[in-house]
């Protein structure tokens, strides 16, 4: 298993160019299914969870390649044959957001057959919401072995229109529902739906394919089915969780930086913390120029969906915290257990403290290196930047973690200055 090993103390200096964003390009590339004509993507990320997604849709039939040798940020995708309506368990087992070719597949092949997900390191993750919706649009939805099998029963052709309000704001279940709803017959309606940048994404590329969906960015989607979507091209936003990891590591390391295509208009919760912490930022159209000198200063956040601060981003903004000055508090509204990283953070010296779904942070002038292990994709992100602040040598254990969300991390911290490795 690879490591990361680091020797702290040095700023970060110089540029860092921020990849297509993880969770647009997921549902994206499952958008493909709709369709039996190409999709060409650009900007898609190199990361283990797109490989892992690409793997399950060629299982499913459909085919990938790479029209620039050495570019996998440029795709075609081709689901002209479709072998399988399948998602095994063996797949969903190791990406969650497998569960989004459910709703792509039932709607284009009337049957899916796919593995429930179960919960995961940072909460128990139900998808009750995606298979409600999708028995609102006309669906018969059995689970049996683990499995949500998934059909239109006749006289039913498609899947058809409905009235949806979700009983939570959710980012997946919103993506199933509504590349479901692009092929139904009439108008689906989903209300309380998750705004995130990355739902936009997916919903502008739908558009592209011939969809059509008004509301994009609201939390009310209105979508009139049509009979068939046709191939399309599309370059796959920045991602915002990449830059505002940088922008951390920034805040906790020091130095000037300059963050080029990003989306700012997509991270300003994050950013109105970091300007109270202490970073000081030039904001242009696709870029950020920040810049830190001196010990962060604490600030208090509680994550929420989109516009609010996002949870994939509480686990970073807490490394900082721990080395700020003065106290703060962090409270998680999303998912029940995504304090993981707490207890490696002290190990290197932060003084944290977790009540309900509250961390209590007071900062510590310095933090020192130490041997700590990955939890999850974020909690990784977050040892990262606290092992970049602390005085000696760091080793983050069990990175295969951050390989599955960040498109080659330590060689973008390296080139900004870095003391990091990878340790195979
Ligand atoms: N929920 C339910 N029932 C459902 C769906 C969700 O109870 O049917 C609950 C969840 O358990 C959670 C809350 O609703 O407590 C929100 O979950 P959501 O469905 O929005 O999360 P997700 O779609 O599974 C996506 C991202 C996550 C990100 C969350 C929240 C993708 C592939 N994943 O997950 O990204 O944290 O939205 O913004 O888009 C990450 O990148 O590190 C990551 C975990």
């Amino acid at each position: 298993m690879d490591k990361l090993r680091m020797v702290g103390g040095t700023p970060l200096k110089g540029e860092v160019t921020i990849a297509g964003a993880k969770n647009a390009a997921l549902p994206i590339l499952c958008a493909c299914l709709l369709t039996n004509q190409p999709i060409i993507l650009r900007n898609v990320p190199d990361l283990q969870d797109v490989r892992t997604m690409l793997k399950l849709l060629q299982e499913i039939g459909v085919t990938a390649s790479f029209p620039d040798a050495g570019d996998r940020s440029h795709l075609v995708l081709n689901a002209s044959i479709i072998k399988s309506s399948e998602a095994t368990y063996e797949m969903v087992k190791t990406m969650r957001a497998s569960i989004l070719v459910l709703g792509p597949l039932l709607a284009r092949m009337h049957s899916a057959k796919v593995s429930l997900p179960g919960g995961c390191a940072i909460g128990a993750r139900p998808v009750d919401q995606h298979i409600k919706g999708l028995k609102a649009m006309g669906a018969a939805i059995k689970i049996k072995s683990g499995y949500i099998q998934a059909e239109i029963k006749p006289p039913l052709e498609r899947l058809k229109g409905a009235s949806i309000l979700t009983d939570m704001i959710t980012v997946t279940g919103t993506e199933n529902l509504l590349m479901a709803a692009t092929l139904a017959t009439g108008t689906t309606v989903l209300e309380n739906a998750a705004r995130e940048p990355e739902v936009g994404d997916l919903a502008e590329l739908l558009v592209k394919m011939g969809a059509k969906i008004s509301g994009i960015g609201s939390d009310k989607l209105i979508i009139e089915g049509v009979e068939q979507l046709h191939g399309a091209e599309h370059v796959v936003i920045p991602d915002r969780i990449e830059a505002g990891t940088f922008l951390c590591a920034v805040a906790a390391a020091g130095g000037e930086v300059l963050v080029k295509n990003c989306r700012p208009n997509t991270l300003d919760a994050v950013l109105v913390k970091l300007k109270d912490a202490g970073l000081i930022m030039e904001v242009g159209p696709d870029w950020i120029k920040a810049s830190m000198k001196g010990r962060p200063k604490a600030v208090s956040f509680r994550t929420s969906e989109y516009p609010a601060f996002p949870t994939d981003m509480q686990a970073q903004l807490m490394a900082v915290n721990a080395i700020a000055s003065g106290s703060s508090t962090i409270t998680e509204t999303i998912f029940e257990n995504r304090f993981m990283h707490v207890q490696e953070l002290n190990r290197l010296g932060a003084d944290i403290a977790i009540e309900g779904n509250t961390a209590i942070v007071q900062g510590e002038e310095k933090l020192s290196g130490a041997i700590v292990m990955a939890t999850d994709l974020r909690a990784s992100a977050s040892l990262v930047i606290a092992g970049l602040a602390a005085q000696g040598e760091t080793q983050v254990d069990r990175i295969y973690h951050l390989d599955r969300g960040y498109d080659r991390m330590e060689q973008k911290l390296t080139r900004l200055g870095a003391n990091i490795q990878r340790i195979k």
